[in-house]
């Protein structure tokens, strides 16, 4: 089953030709960001005439790229939220039109299922369930339990801040630039993480759940109380090292205690924009190896199979549609108007 599928939820187009829910035909993303860099952020009226202007020509690349007609595909995918409620518009407006025009179903996701299904993009080995799911971005953190496709438990999720935004702001702060989570893990690579101590959240009634909205604060305290060394560049490199470790730690501590309540887990996964992190990855593949060499356990680490499967892009969303598809194909038989939906709060 070959699918189309577009991503238009924050600053990146994209289109992709997925089959299966596995083999990546194309994956066509035109980024926004060095537009929003010039602003330190996104400006939603900006990104949502960028997506205006890249929709189409990124479509027909996609199709191009994997070498098929719009009339063989066999059905459509979008994301419908959530993301920004003026940019989200232009993705779903296309592709409600495309559905009804080529008479193809339409399958709406979730962008938060998107990133969690981007292992399964050219996945080596074949997926284990139950499976514990660390998505993290710039708009949501969420750790999951899933039994099995389309199967959510969630362990812990954000009550505040998400990881992403912290790193973007935090990276803003700096003067780093945007987005902030590479400019910051560029930054920490020359610095201490030990330099400073940032706090790690917790909440006095047992909860699980993030917060980083206190790590942000504190940083912005830091930088207050050291204004004169805000041009030393061993300074910040030792802020932003010792951020970062305050959000892995905070990301990781989660995650095993989570593990340590359901050993009955096969494979442990990392998705999101901020996976792309090395230190990230590093610390949980690290983690998990003496964490299987104490509990006498096998659990498997996996990431996207590329960087570009990380960030924002359609054919995660062309996979998680798939998956959607195969459980309940019937729902997608007549055309339905798919509405964007900016929050589901
Ligand atoms: O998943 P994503 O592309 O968009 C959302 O759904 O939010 O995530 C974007 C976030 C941004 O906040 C960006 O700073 C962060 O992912 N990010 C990173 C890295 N690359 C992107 N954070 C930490 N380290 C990175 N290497
Ligand atoms: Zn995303």
């Amino acid at each position: 089953m070959k699918i189309l599928a577009i991503e238009s939820s924050c600053d990146e187009t994209s289109a992709a030709v997925v089959e299966n829910g596995t083999k990546v035909l194309s994956n066509v993303i035109a980024s926004q960001a060095k537009i929003h860099d010039k602003t330190g952020g996104v400006v939603p009226e900006v990104a949502a005439r960028e997506h205006v202007n890249a929709i189409m020509p990124v479509i027909e690349k996609a199709l191009s790229e994997a070498g098929i007609k719009l009339e063989k595909i066999d059905a459509l995918a979008v994301t419908y939220g959530p993301g920004l409620g003026v940019a989200l518009v232009i993705g779903t407006s296309v592709a409600n039109m495309l559905s009804l025009v080529m008479q193809k179903p339409l399958i709406p996701v979730k962008h938060i299922y998107g990133h969690v299904y981007a292992p399964w993009l050219e996945a080596k080995k074949g997926v284990q369930f139950p499976i514990m799911s660390l998505s993290v971005s710039g708009g949501h953190n969420e750790l999951f339990l899933m039994k099995g496709h389309h199967d959510f438990e969630v362990l812990c999720e954000t009550a505040d801040d998400a990881a992403g935004e912290a790193f973007d702001k935090v990276a803003r702060l700096l003067g780093l630039g945007y987005p902030g989570g590479p400019l910051i893990e560029a930054a920490a690579k020359k610095g201490d993480s030990h330099a400073f101590v940032f706090p790690r959240a917790s909440f006095s009634d047992g909860r699980l759940d993030f917060s980083f909205s206190g790590l942000k604060t504190a940083i912005l305290y830091h930088l207050q109380k050291n204004k004169s060394k805000l041009k030393d560049k061993k300074f910040l490199a030792d802020t932003a090292a010792s951020f970062q470790i305050a959000v892995i730690d905070a990301l990781t501590s989660r995650l095993f205690m989570m593990l340590d309540a359901h050993h009955e887990v096969k494979e442990v996964h990392l998705t999101g924009g901020v996976s792309a992190n090395s230190a990230l990855r590093g610390a949980i593949e690290h983690g998990l190896k003496i964490w299987n060499k104490q509990n006498d356990m096998k659990v498997i680490f996996r990431v996207p199979a590329q960087m570009a499967y990380c960030t924002d892009n359609a054919a995660m969303i062309g996979a998680a549609a798939y998956f959607q598809y195969q459980k309940s194909p019937e729902k997608y038989k007549e055309f339905r108007f798919v509405e964007p939906k900016a929050s589901f709060a």
